[in-house]
């Protein structure tokens, strides 16, 4: 197998990536947004917010509780700091769904977030604290991994809420770039100081790791693929 990293990772490199994914295998989705969503307006409109924005918010609330865990996990300072950001950005983005769930709705969804975010610990298990490389697989699953299924219903959904929008263009998605650029140099650079032996070890058990999460993940994300169809509006048939 070969272990030589080529690319720097960045946020050029990412919507490059991306950017042929799309023109391969959805060209018929526009990489700009031609019309804002409008709000939920019916009752059945509202559930359906309640119930995408919660499943979010328990992504967010599980992501600062599993990178809480690596913290005392794994003592490395850098990481520390990568990790601090982190949680405070992904439980700020979680308070944010929160706050517009009520305005919505008029429901306070924060037991439903907590079940959600149960509902990760429970199909993951020990993965996102097993081991280092656990911890490496489980971000690149839940920051890396999961951007196109975010660019799919940012991009098609027909309903959304306005104030949301304009908070994740003015803020999250900077934030989750952050995310995603630190922890994969943090990744890089501890490959990189690995022997050549180390390295193929370490990118193979961490392909197996890998591997694992998406078994373990795959009827939760089609069930998101859905969600953003049947609650959003979102296009992702073509
Ligand atoms: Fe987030
Ligand atoms: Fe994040």
């Amino acid at each position: 197998m070969s272990t030589t990293l080529t690319r720097t990772w960045s946020v050029e490199f990412e919507k490059e990536t991306l950017e042929k994914l799309f023109s391969k295998y959805a060209p018929q989705v526009s990489l700009t947004r031609e019309y804002p969503t409008r709000a939920p307006i019916t009752k059945e409109e509202k559930d359906h917010f309640y119930q995408y924005w919660t499943a979010t918010g328990g992504h967010d609330l599980f992501i600062v509780q599993a990178a809480s865990k690596a913290i005392t996990l794994i003592p490395d300072s850098d990481l520390h700091f990568i990790l601090s950001r982190q949680i405070g950005d992904d439980g700020a983005h979680a308070i944010a769904f929160r706050e517009r769930i009520i305005a919505v709705t008029g429901r306070d969804p924060i037991d439903d977030i907590q079940t959600e975010a149960q509902r990760h610990w429970e199909f993951l298990e020990d993965i996102p604290c097993r081991n280092w490389l656990g911890f490496v697989a489980w971000e690149l699953h839940y920051e890396h991994h999961i951007l196109p299924q975010v660019w799919f219903n940012k991009l098609t959904s027909q309903i959304g809420d306005a104030v949301l929008a304009q908070q994740s263009n003015e803020r999250f998605s900077d934030d989750e770039a952050v995310h995603r650029v630190t922890i994969a140099n943090w990744w890089r650079q501890k490959f990189e100081q690995a022997s050549t032996q180390e390295r193929a070890e370490l990118a193979a058990q961490l392909l197996e790791l890998d591997e694992e999460i998406q078994k373990r993940r795959a009827a939760y994300i089609k069930q998101r693929w859905l969600d953003a169809e049947n609650l959003n509006g979102a296009n992702t048939q073509g």
